[in-house]
């Protein structure tokens, strides 16, 4: 509820800062603003009256101005419709799990509800209200609440005597003097704390954390050592695709170094993707060998519409299809169940690829 946080830094404060000549001088560029320039500009109104306008509206114009303007989404009674904010009601409710916040039952200033009506309602056609306009629906949102009777007048002379419900709600936060002085190392009282902290998972797979040599660094130039699991693989792959692969997607011979850092780029998918032996269907199918098979390729895994479709049609996945696929799945399969968003770089989609044969044989 940012309405009721201190204002960082007013339109007064804003004002003295480029106020000073040295400022706008240093820089060369416009120049102070005028006072009533601010004026105009500065809509604040304070808990505690500054900025009221001079003027008053009754409950009863303020049925009809709220009735015309307001009621479409907040309600005749300020009930609020469907899903649109409730200004009225939720009295006792503030302590319960799902309270119910509105100008009776939570704001604490009755500055607030004008000066946020007068700056920003109606919706998409706000700063259109009269000042006494304004008066009137403050006045008829307290009666929707309860809190004056139906022949009241509101003005900026009575303005703050309206009591508000919760305006004892809020407390000032006194903590940096009354508590935390007392948190000090001295006074702590942890008791059983563990010698040491051992790490024994990391969230890679997820990429939460970084590889220690950066998951980057290691994509771009795997160390010598973090390769020859893959090399091994590799090395069993076949190097030529299967004959019923079209002529030009029989590209070059496999690049053992590249799948290495494919199985670095790998770790995007593995939250839903397992290959190797004994790899299951998780949230994706398993992807031993999709390279060159047929969209859709595990049998008994339920794909979506889409892929189904291109089952049917034949369509497979060759180097060309998956790199399209990979870089952005919705867009060749909108419908998709595959929710990622795609991979940015072409050197990683090669990698992702090159690493996709490896498990295809
Ligand atoms: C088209 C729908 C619409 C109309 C018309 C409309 N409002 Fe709103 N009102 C909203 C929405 C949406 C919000 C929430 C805005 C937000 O949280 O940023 C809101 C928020 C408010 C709030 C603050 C509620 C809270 O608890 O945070 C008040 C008070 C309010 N409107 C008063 C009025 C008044 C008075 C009028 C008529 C002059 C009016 N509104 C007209 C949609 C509307
Ligand atoms: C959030 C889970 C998720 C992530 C992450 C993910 N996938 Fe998938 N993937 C799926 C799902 C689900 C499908 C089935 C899509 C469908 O039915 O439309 C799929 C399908 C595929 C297919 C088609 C398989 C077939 O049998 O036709 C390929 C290839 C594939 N993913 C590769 C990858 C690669 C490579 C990555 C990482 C760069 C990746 N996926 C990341 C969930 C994921």
């Amino acid at each position: 509820m940012s309405k009721f946080l201190p204002k960082l830094m007013t339109a007064t404060a804003l004002a003295a800062t480029f106020s000073i000549p040295a400022f706008a001088e240093g820089f060369g560029l416009g120049r102070p603003a005028l006072p009533e320039e601010i004026t105009a500009w500065n809509l604040d109104i304070s808990p505690n009256g500054d900025g009221l306008p001079v003027g008053s509206g009754s409950v009863e114009d303020g049925e009809m101005i709220f009735s015309e303007n307001c009621a479409v989404c907040h309600g005749e009674f300020a009930e609020g419709v469907d899903n649109w904010p409730k200004l009225a009601g939720g009295d006792g409710t503030l302590a319960d799990k799902d309270p119910l916040k509105t100008v009776g039952s939570y704001w604490p200033y009755l500055s607030t509800v004008y000066d946020y009506v007068r700056r920003s309602m109606p919706f998409g056609n706000a700063q259109t209200m009269s000042d006494d306009d304004v008066y009137a629906i403050t006045a008829y949102i307290l009666y929707s609440n309860y809190i004056v009777e139906d022949d009241f007048v509101l003005s900026n002379e009575n303005f703050l005597d309206v009591d508000m419900p919760n305006a004892d709600g809020f407390i000032i936060d006194d903590r940096p003097s009354s508590e935390y002085t007392i948190f000090t190392e001295e006074n702590a009282c942890y008791e059983n704390c563990k010698d040491s902290v051992e790490i024994t998972k990391r969230a890679t797979v997820l990429d939460v954390t970084p590889d220690e040599a950066g998951t980057d660094q290691a994509a771009a130039e795997p160390a010598p050592e973090a390769a020859p699991v893959e090399v091994a693989v590799a090395e069993e792959a076949p190097v030529e695709a299967p004959v019923e692969a079209p002529a030009e997607v029989v590209t070059a011979a496999f690049d053992a170094d590249l799948a290495a850092k494919g199985e670095t780029v790998f770790k995007k998918c593995k939250a839903c993707h397992q290959t190797g032996e004994g790899a299951k269907n998780k949230t994706g199918p398993i992807l031993n060998g999709v390279f060159m098979a047929k969209v859709a390729h595990v049998d008994g895994f339920k794909y979506s519409n889409d892929m189904l479709g291109a089952n049917e049609a034949g369509a497979v996945w060759d180097e060309a299809h998956l790199a399209e696929f990979l870089a952005k799945p919705k867009s060749v399969y909108s419908k998709t169940k595959m929710t990622f968003a795609g991979l940015k770089k072409d050197s990683e989609i090669a990698a992702v690829i090159e690493y996709l044969k490896s498990v295809s044989q």
